[in-house]
């Protein structure tokens, strides 16, 4: 790249800063690797765990004037391989000062395979090549160790003395048939390789017993299809005005929405400061909103399959794991991305290009009615907002998606695809906890739980959260006939009380209220947290993931706001053995009514997987709604306009579907 360059990116990137809640720029983030690596105390052998903004306080982002000043503050977690030692830093950029530096004992952090002088391929390219893994692999009659492919995984902690202090990953191993085929097709089943990741080396290699190496091919990239459909017609969509929001660095305003923009290598997207313009103000809703922690617990005993639980946020990092999306392909229509600033473990800002993508679609029926004396129509149609990213973690893909409404809905769902975890199993076994997908191989029941944190401000910081579940009213004078049912509104006053789970059969919701702002009824204005498909876990309350991932015992979980209190599991969940995080915090009881308060959603994805899931998963879908309660008058969206008929073709009389 040409200075030139260089020097006009910079400066873009400098102008974007002019709000306290916008991301580090690449700018910054070099900055604040030159300012860790100054201090030589912290040695030459630095990995870049974390770089992110330390957000300024509520009170000043609440209060901030465009045009007034500000202070850039970074939080940094660097490792010392060599010391096999963890520190935070924290810096201001404004006097490029250090003013906290401290090792952090008993803790590791998330993922990183490699050094100074390895990439990740170069460190896989190690692994597959130690002298330790020919005999295993001879054994299963596998001759080129090119063809290899190793996937580290989490090594959980069951007490194992041994692993203790250390910085362990295990190696889970695939084969490929070639080059460039999809090798989870040919799990290496009950060979696994204990691996040291600050010394890059293989620890022990266990080794199970041979399971013959499955004999089909799973692929399904286009190279592979032998033919493809070919009656599909295009779909075009086309905005020939231009889309309908307003981007202003990080903020963007959109059908009355107002929000910014944010991005974290461990969350991946950020929203801040959530508000609808009603009566000629924004009001205030969710002052932010990220993905706090998700966990990907597996069902199958045998082996070390016991040990697969990824925390893909905290021990993974999902918005390092992001894609760079492609028009037309991951997003449709007339597409604003956002590029992000991020940073390698080696200490490189790094840019990652379109990570972040913001459309409109078109969502069916807003509201509809036909008076059938005049056989007047009136339809609106629905127009949503998508701000979303998309990760790769291994095996696994993950869409995470925002959606913001015209009536003052707003949606999350997280979209997975991908390819199945594989494992091998001998011929003619049926496995008991996971489906065979092909011949000889096999993916295990799993599930999937997000915990996504909420910090509410439902007109202001004053908030209270209530349990609503709807109930069949007992017979009585007022109800001879039986039929009577009304709702219970329950305050969840105190952390002891604030681990809610799901209940179908009483409609059940919660209700975040903000009981000093009233709507014209008198009533409190609230947002209601409405549940979409959700399980808990199966596992036992003795198995170790269920102190690890607490967070996936309830899935409404109050808090009052408390600034380092930011992620479900902890701040390092990697080989950590549990009672971090929410739990932890709750313990304090604190006063939970009309307070600051956070709500952490969990929602769990139950993955009993299917023949049609392979090689590759259709997408699956889950989520949950967030939905004004009485916060409006009346349906805010009654001033959308008609739509006009020049929308649809010559065939069709209408705008209705
Ligand atoms: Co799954």
């Amino acid at each position: 790249m040409v200075v030139e360059d260089k020097k006009s990116q910079k400066t873009l990137l400098q102008n974007i800063n002019s709000h306290p809640l916008d991301p580090l720029s690449l700018d910054e983030i070099t900055k604040s690797i030159l300012i860790v690596k100054s201090k030589e105390s912290l040695g030459r052998e630095l990995l870049f765990e974390t770089i992110m903004l330390r957000e300024p306080s509520k009170k000043e982002v609440l209060s901030f004037k465009p045009g007034d000043p500000f202070s850039r503050n970074v939080f940094v977690v660097v490792l010392n391989y060599k010391e096999e030692k963890l520190y935070e830093l924290d810096i201001t950029l404004d006097s490029e000062e250090i003013i906290r530096c401290e090792h952090i004992p008993n803790v590791q952090p998330a993922f990183m395979c490699g050094d100074l002088d390895m990439d990740f391929n170069d460190w896989e390219n190690k692994i597959k090549h130690d002298s330790k893994l020919i005999e295993p692999l001879k054994k299963r009659g596998i001759n080129n160790p090119d063809l290899l492919m190793i996937d580290p995984w989490p090594i959980s902690n069951f007490g194992n003395k041994e692993e203790e202090g250390k910085r362990l990953a295990i190696g889970r191993c695939w084969v490929r048939k070639e080059p460039g085929d999809n090798a989870y097709a040919r799990p290496i089943e009950g060979l696994s390789l204990i691996l040291d990741l600050n010394k890059n080396v293989i620890v022990e290699v266990q080794d199970f017993g041979v399971v013959p190496i499955p004999p089909e091919d799973g692929n399904y990239s286009t190279k592979y299809q032998k033919e493809v459909r070919t009656d599909l017609k295009p779909i075009e969509i086309t905005q020939p005005e231009g889309p309908s929001f307003v981007v202003n660095g990080n903020e963007v305003k959109w059908q009355k929405w107002s929000l910014r923009i944010g991005y974290t290598k461990r969350e991946g997207l950020v929203l801040h400061t959530i508000g609808y313009e009603d009566g000629g103000s924004v009001r205030p809703i969710i002052y932010r909103a990220a993905l706090s922690e998700m966990v990907v617990p597996y069902g199958d005993p045998t082996n070390d399959h016991y040990k697969k639980q990824v925390f893909d946020a905290g021990e993974v990092g999902i918005g390092r794991c992001a894609n760079s999306l492609e028009l037309g392909c991951d997003c449709l229509g007339e597409i604003r991305y956002f590029d992000v600033a991020l940073f390698d473990m080696r200490g490189e800002a790094t840019e990652l290009k379109n990570a972040i993508c913001m459309h409109e679609e078109d969502f069916g029926i807003l509201w509809k009615h036909t008076d059938t004396r005049s056989g007047e129509t009136e339809t609106r149609r629905s127009r949503r907002l998508v701000i979303s990213f998309i990760a790769t973690v291994g095996n696994y893909e993950y869409g995470f998606y925002w959606y913001f409404y015209q009536d003052g809905g707003i949606e999350y769902e997280v979209k997975l695809t991908g390819i199945m975890n594989s494992s091998g199993i001998a011929p003619g076994v049926k496995p008991k906890n996971g489906t065979l997908v092909a011949p000889q191989v096999v993916a295990h029941n799993h599930q999937h739980h997000f915990n996504v944190r909420l910090d509410m401000m439902v007109d202001g910081l004053k908030n209270s959260v209530y349990e609503v579940d709807t109930i069949t009213d007992p017979i009585s004078d007022e109800n001879i006939h039986g039929n009577a049912f009304s709702t219970k509104r329950t305050l969840i006053g105190k952390e002891k009380d604030a681990v809610r789970v799901v209940d179908p059969f009483a409609a059940r919701y919660w209700s975040v209220t903000n009981n000093s702002s009233k709507n014209y009824l008198d009533e409190p204005v609230s947002y209601k947290i409405a549940p979409g498909e959700n399980v808990l876990p199966f596992h036992h309350k003795e198995a170790v993931i269920m102190k690890r991932a607490a967070f996936m015992n309830g899935h409404m979980w109050v808090t009052p706001f408390k600034e380092n209190e930011m992620y479900a599991a902890g701040d390092y969940p990697q080989q950590h053995p549990g009672g971090e995080g929410l739990p932890k915090w709750m313990s304090a009881n604190r006063d939970l009514k009309d307070k600051d308060i956070v709500v952490w959603y969990t929602f769990g994805h139950n993955h009993i997987p299917r023949l049609e899931d392979w090689p590759v998963m259709p997408v699956a879908y889950t989520g949950f709604s967030i939905k004004p309660s009485g916060f409006f008058d009346r349906n805010p969206a009654l001033d959308v306009p008609p739509s006009t008929k020049n929308c649809c073709s010559k065939d069709t009389h209408s705008c209705n579907c």
